[in-house]
C-alpha cells in the first residue's frame, strides 16, 4: 500500500439495515488492519423520498427523517468505536443520490464498503444495476459485504490474464498480507488442455517475491469462471475480481463474471476497477 492510501479512510455506506451494520463491522476491521481512519456515511437521498399520493413532505417530517439518519450514523459510529480502538472513526449524513455521493467519497478513500442488501438507497445498491455502476466507476476498490463469515484465512482472486485481473491479483496479495491469510489465484479455462498462461504464472511469482509472507497458489480449473469463483467463495474471507476482464462487450460497465460474483458469492467481494495504475 502506498503512503497516500495508508491515510485515506475506509468509507462505509450505511442505511440502518442489519446488513449495513455488518458492513460497518467489516469496514471497521479492515480499517484497523490498514491502520487508516473509518468514515461512516449515510446518504440522505432526497429524490427517493415520497409520500402516498405524491403529497410533499412537511418540513417536520423531513426533520424527523434527518434525525433518524443522524441516529443511524451515531449508532454505527458507536458500534465501530466499541469494536476497534486504534483508529479514528467519523461519520457524516450527506444529501444526494447514493451513486454520486459514494463516487465522490471514493476519490478520497482507500476503499468503499457497502452491504449487499438493505432498507434504503445504499443497501439496495447491489440488488440493482446501480451498484454495478459504483463498482465500475469508483476511484478506489469497492467491497460488497455479503455471504457468511468464514474465517478461512484465505483470499481468492479471479485471474483471466487481463491487466485489470492482474491489478486485482496485487490487491488480493495486499489483502492476504494484511490478514496473514493465504492466497488462491483461480484461472478458469474452457478446455482441459488449457493451462494458466506464462503471463499469469509470472505475475503470481513476482507477487510471491513482493509478499514473501503470503502462501500463494495458482489453480487452473475447467469451469465457467463465475461458477469457479462462487464455489471458491464458500471457503474464503474475501474474493477479489477486476471490474473488467479479457472479453468485453464494451457497453457493459462491469464484466459478467464480476456481476455474477457480486450477486452470488458467499463471502465479501472486492472489485478492483480497470485502469487504475499502481
Ligand atoms: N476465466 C477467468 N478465470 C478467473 N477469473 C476470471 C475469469 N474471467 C474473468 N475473471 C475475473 O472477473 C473479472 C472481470 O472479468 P469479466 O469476465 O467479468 O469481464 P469481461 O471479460 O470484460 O466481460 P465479459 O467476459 O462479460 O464479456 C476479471 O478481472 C477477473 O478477476
Ligand atoms: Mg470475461
Amino acid at each position: 500500500m502506498d503512503a497516500e492510501s495508508a491515510v485515506k479512510p475506509v468509507v462505509v455506506g450505511v442505511d440502518g439495515s442489519e446488513c449495513s451494520l455488518t458492513a460497518v463491522d467489516w469496514a471497521a476491521d479492515e480499517a484497523e488492519l490498514r491502520r487508516c481512519p473509518l468514515r461512516i456515511v449515510y446518504v440522505f437521498a432526497w429524490p427517493l423520498l415520497y409520500t402516498p399520493l405524491g403529497a410533499p413532505l412537511l418540513s417536520s417530517q423531513l426533520d424527523e427523517l434527518m434525525e433518524t439518519a443522524r441516529q443511524v450514523v451515531h449508532t454505527a459510529e458507536r458500534r465501530a468505536q466499541a469494536r476497534v480502538h486504534e483508529i479514528g472513526v467519523e461519520s457524516a449524513v450527506i444529501d444526494g443520490g447514493p451513486i454520486p455521493v459514494l463516487l465522490e467519497e471514493s476519490a478520497r478513500a482507500s476503499l468503499v464498503v457497502v452491504g449487499s442488501r438493505g432498507l434504503g438507497a445504499v443497501g439496495a445498491l447491489f440488488l440493482g444495476s446501480t451498484g454495478v455502476e459504483l463498482a465500475a466507476r469508483a476511484a478506489c476498490p469497492v467491497v460488497a459485504v455479503r455471504g457468511r463469515e468464514h474465517k478461512a484465512q484465505r483470499v481468492v482472486v479471479g485471474v483471466d490474464g487481463s491487466d485489470t485481473s492482474l491489478m486485482a491479483l496485487w490487491c488480493g496479495f495486499e489483502e492476504a498480507d494484511l490478514r496473514a491469510a493465504g492466497l488462491t489465484a483461480i484461472h478458469a479455462v474452457h478446455r482441459q488442455m488449457d493451462e494458466a498462461d506464462g503471463h499469469i504464472t509470472d505475475a503470481v511469482n513476482r507477487l510471491r517475491e513482493r509478499f514473501p509472507g503470503v502462501p500463494a497458489e495458482l489453480t487452473t480449473v475447467m469451469a465457467h469462471p463465475a461458477e469457479a469463483l462462487i464455489n471458491a467463495s464458500a471457503d474464503a474471507d474475501l474474493l477479489v475480481v477486476g471490474s473488467r476482464g479479457r472479453g468485453g462487450f464494451r457497453g457493459l460497465m462491469l464484466g459478467s463474471v464480476s456481476q455474477a460474483v457480486l450477486h452470488n458469492a458467499d463471502c465479501p467481494v472486492a472489485v478492483q476497477r480497470a485502469g487504475k495504475a499502481r
